[in-house]
């Protein structure tokens, strides 16, 4: 396979897979017959930021690569600088202050991961395994080894409020950006500090700038930034609570990108799914596809059904029937005229339009329906 280094691209209908990294806004577009995007990173913000991305081109995205153990040593390392005071002791060295600070145990140093996927879970685990007690925050409930698991909008203060080091490695989305803000640091322990590996789009920076000066945060460490490199200017670079790295928390590794890249190429041409696949809207060709409002529309979904049913009299299938879905199961309960030709199951709960008990199901129904939809609209707005 001929490979070209942009901006030398030759005859531009000859390029069918781009590797792109930081690639400049539009340039996709120029490439005619573009089977795939293959990012050279694990976050796709900046490519899926490219209004002018074709939108029926899939991007694909690295997936692990050699990205989650530096990401876990980097996390790591920020967990015990600030629990060993470190930064105070390199403090007192500078002027010869010989003074002993009260010290933590790891076991009585709670740290949250926020992002529990690819990296992010497996940061949790490394951090877990020294005996700290870790907590992770994610859309969906999972299980992860060691980490007990808070989840959407209903579990973001607790998570907040058990955390003494906050380290975020969440993906850039619409609705993650400038998750760092005031309200989060205000949930967080007075003393608490965060630890940015993700993006710079999710700190605002005044409001953590304002909450280490008043000293509700006793500290950060941030790699990503909104503007790399981060301008000389910025209060980040000479803030005496903030250590600065230059986006080097995981450098992507040639050898292990090179493999999943290759083995991804081999994949399309087979016509077989690649993971890391990244799924998008096609209306603006920027935006992860809001799962929440597919859970919202799926919540809606139950609602209809549970009223259509209660409303026409319609027996309801039993709660724990086993594979439950969405769907009537049989033609039985899709007949709306069943009631005329079929006689009422005796073991069925009848409910009927004069029946209180159906009543107050319906009523319970819609109450969730609408909790449901305003949860899941709150988690996309975090
Ligand atoms: N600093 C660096 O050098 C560096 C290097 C590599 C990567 N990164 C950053 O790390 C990020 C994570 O990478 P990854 O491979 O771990 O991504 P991933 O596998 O897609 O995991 C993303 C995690 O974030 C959670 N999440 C997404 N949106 C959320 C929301 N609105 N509310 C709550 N949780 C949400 C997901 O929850 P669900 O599991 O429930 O979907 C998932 O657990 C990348 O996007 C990139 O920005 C930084």
């Amino acid at each position: 396979m001929a490979f070209r280094v942009w901006p030398d691209t030759g005859p531009t209908e000859a390029i069918r897979y781009a590797l792109v990294w930081k690639h400049r806004p539009g340039s996709l577009a120029q490439l005619p017959n573009l089977q795939a995007i293959l990012v050279l990173g694990a976050g796709v913000d900046s490519v899926l930021a490219d209004s002018g991305l074709p939108a029926d081109v899939p991007v694909i995205r690295l997936v692990g690569a050699g990205l989650p153990g530096p990401m876990a040593e980097y996390a790591l390392y920020a967990v015990l600088h600030f629990q060993r005071r470190m930064a105070d002791y390199y403090a007192q060295q500078r002027t010869a202050i010989w003074q002993p600070r009260e010290e933590y145990l790891a076991r009585d140093w709670p740290v949250g991961v926020m992002g529990l996927g690819v990296i992010g879970g497996f940061v949790a685990q490394r951090i877990a395994v020294l005996g700290y007690p870790v907590a992770g925050w994610s859309r969906r409930d999972k299980s992860v080894k060691g980490v007990e698991v808070f989840t959407g909008a209903a579990g973001f203060e607790s998570f907040l409020a058990r955390t003494r080091v906050l380290v975020n490695v969440l993906p850039l989305t619409p609705q993650t950006c400038g998750i760092l803000s005031a309200r989060t640091f205000a949930a967080m322990p007075r003393g608490s500090y965060v630890v940015n590996i993700g993006r710079g789009g999710h700190v605002i920076d005044a409001d953590l700038i304002a909450a280490l000066d008043s000293a509700h945060l006793a500290g950060a460490m941030l790699d990503v930034f909104e503007q790399e490199p981060l301008p000389t200017t910025h209060p980040f670079w000479r803030h005496p609570k903030v250590i600065v790295t230059p986006h080097v928390a995981a450098p992507t590794l040639a050898s292990e990108s090179e493999a999943q890249v290759v083995d991804n190429i081999r994949r399309l041409e087979r016509g077989e799914p690649a993971p890391g696949f990244v799924e998008r809207t096609t209306s603006s060709g920027a935006h992860y596809i809001a799962l929440d409002h597919v859970r919202a529309l799926a919540a809606f979904m139950v609602f209809a059904w549970h009223f259509t049913h209660a409303w026409n009299g319609a027996p309801n299938p039993p709660s724990s029937a086993p594979g439950a879905t969405l769907l009537p199961k049989s033609n039985h309960y899709a007949n709306p005229n069943h009631e005329a030709v079929l006689p009422p199951r005796p073991d069925a709960n009848v409910p009927n339009k004069s029946d209180g008990g159906a009543m107050k199901k319906l009523l319970l129904v819609i109450v969730l329906a609408i909790a449901a939809y305003f949860r899941s609209y709150a988690v996309g707005n975090l």
